[in-house]
């Protein structure tokens, strides 16, 4: 990045436009290399230039926004001058998630939306509590007390299993895990990828790529079946997938198969790793803070008293709640969230033409001091209520806002609360001491070599 600032510059054509500040970059791929080599660091030192900041990645100008009350305005106020950036639209997404939620725009996506929305009711998902419960007490019945274990695959392999089961529910569950293991190989290679391939949009046929379709292939052949059968048996199962198969617009329509398929590889891809993360990094956070592990226990101990945890707890494991919120502020599996303008707008007073790509780090605006006082600290007893009011809206966002904000938002709350309760009140997990845990921030924030932890028995 250059050293000097360079100051906003007055342009005078016809839209009389102040373009914000940024770095200048490489003389051709512009910031790229840097963002490439360090992306944290390089999205925390370019909020140095201010709060809307402008950096070209090879021919592409994008936009950082830094003030939450202009993350609020392309997520939600003028939501509608924006659809998902570019990046979200390159072969990758698009060959596997199809028109699903998470890619879909316009009335396509709104209609999506409502029939999915039922589905994720609070009344609807309390069901899976249970599921949630049973799978977390199946994973730690093959632990050992005194044993070194890396948490991380063990939350991803749990958080699987219960997107899997709450999905396709139990009589296809051999399926399910195929689906998800397909999945989670896929996955792999694209997840460290450098950004550049994903922005220039890549389509080589690359022995990688020819990989990826075939393992996509095999994939939609199962999701296929699973959605004929079940549409042959005219069964509810209360899963998932009845939900949706069930779902009728106003005008009496529903989802195609091709469109459920969409649905159900969104729900698999956006459902389990973001909660594993928020998971393992809660493991890790909470063995690094003594004080709040001790208050953490304390509670589950007394809200459960040795019973498994249900859906019915909830609301009494307040602490519980406080400590998945602060994981979230200080490694949001999403650490950041992209747009591309329509039209061209003024946003901070800058102008930001019809095309760019509009960008917004939860990964620095949750550790902004002006929002969070010791930003670094480990907190949970920072979220009462009164702190909450206070808090601009868009000063912390781990899953978005506006109208596409995350539609798992509740089932995922309620996953973390029920399997951090399930696991605290029988384990302890303490770090292990020689390995050291760093940061990969790939599709989403990783721990790069995975969390140790030595597993006691409380
Ligand atoms: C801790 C866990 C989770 C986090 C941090 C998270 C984060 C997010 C974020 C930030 C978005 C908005 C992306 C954007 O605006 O571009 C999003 C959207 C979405 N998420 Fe989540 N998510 C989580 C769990 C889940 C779960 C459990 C599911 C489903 C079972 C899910 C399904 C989706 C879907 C379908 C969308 C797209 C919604 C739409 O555009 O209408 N997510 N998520």
């Amino acid at each position: 990045m250059n050293n000097a600032k360079d100051l906003p510059v007055r342009q005078t054509n016809a839209v009389r436009a102040l373009v914000p500040p940024g770095p200048r970059g490489h003389p051709i791929l512009g910031v790229m290399p840097e963002f490439n080599r360090d992306t944290l660091g390089f999205i925390e030192r370019l909020q140095d230039y201010g709060d809307v900041v402008r950096a070209r990645f090879f021919y592409v100008s994008a936009y950082f926004l830094y003030d939450p009350d202009d993350i609020e305005y392309i997520l939600s106020t003028n939501a509608k001058n924006f659809v998902k950036a570019m990046s979200l639209r390159s072969n990758f997404f698009s060959r596997l998630l199809g028109n699903g939620l998470l890619t879909s725009e316009g009335e396509f996506w709104r209609r999506q939306r409502r029939l999915a929305q039922p589905a994720f009711h609070r009344q609807r998902i309390s069901a899976y509590g249970e599921v949630m419960v049973e799978f977390t007490e199946r994973m730690t019945a093959t632990w050992r007390a005194g044993e070194t274990r890396d948490i991380h695959p063990d939350m991803m392999r749990l958080t699987l299993e219960i997107v899997a089961r709450t999905l396709f529910n139990a009589d296809v569950s051999g399926d399910a895990d195929r689906v998800g293991r397909v999945l989670s190989e896929i996955v792999k290679p694209f997840a460290s990828q450098a950004t550049l391939k994903w922005i220039l949009d890549n389509r080589l046929p690359t022995p990688a790529h020819n990989r990826f379709h075939r393992s996509v292939r095999q994939i939609d052949e199962i999701v296929y079946r699973i959605i004929a059968e079940r549409r042959a048996s005219g069964r509810d199962e209360g899963d998932l997938l009845s939900m949706m198969l069930q779902a009728q617009d106003e005008d009496g329509s529903q989802m195609t198969d091709a469109q459920l398929r969409d649905e159900v590889m969104t729900l698999f891809l956006a459902g389990h790793e973001t909660t594993a993360l928020t998971l393992s990094w809660s493991w890790y956070l909470l063995g690094l803070n003594p004080a709040a592990e001790q208050k953490f226990h304390a509670e589950v101990d007394e809200v459960l008293a040795g019973r498994k945890p249900t859906f019915a707890d909830l609301p009494n494991l307040k602490y519980t709640e406080k400590i998945a919120k602060e994981s979230m502020r200080l490694y949001p599996p999403a650490f950041g969230v992209g747009r591309e303008a329509i039209a061209d707008c003024e946003i901070g007073g800058f102008h930001i033409p019809a095309k760019a790509q509009v960008f917004a780090f939860q990964w620095v605006t949750q550790r902004d001091p002006r929002y969070f006082a010791k930003p670094e600290k480990f907190d949970p007893d920072r979220w009462t209520e009164e702190f909450v009011s206070r808090l601009p809206k868009y000063a912390y966002f781990p899953f978005g806002g506006g109208p596409r904000a995350c539609i798992g938002n509740t089932f995922a709350m309620m996953e973390i609360v029920l399997v951090l309760a399930a696991i605290g009140q029988n384990f302890r997990l303490a770090l292990a001491p020689d390995h050291k845990v760093e940061l990969m921030p790939a599709m989403s924030l990783r721990p790069k070599d995975g969390i140790r932890v030595l597993v006691e028995r409380r």
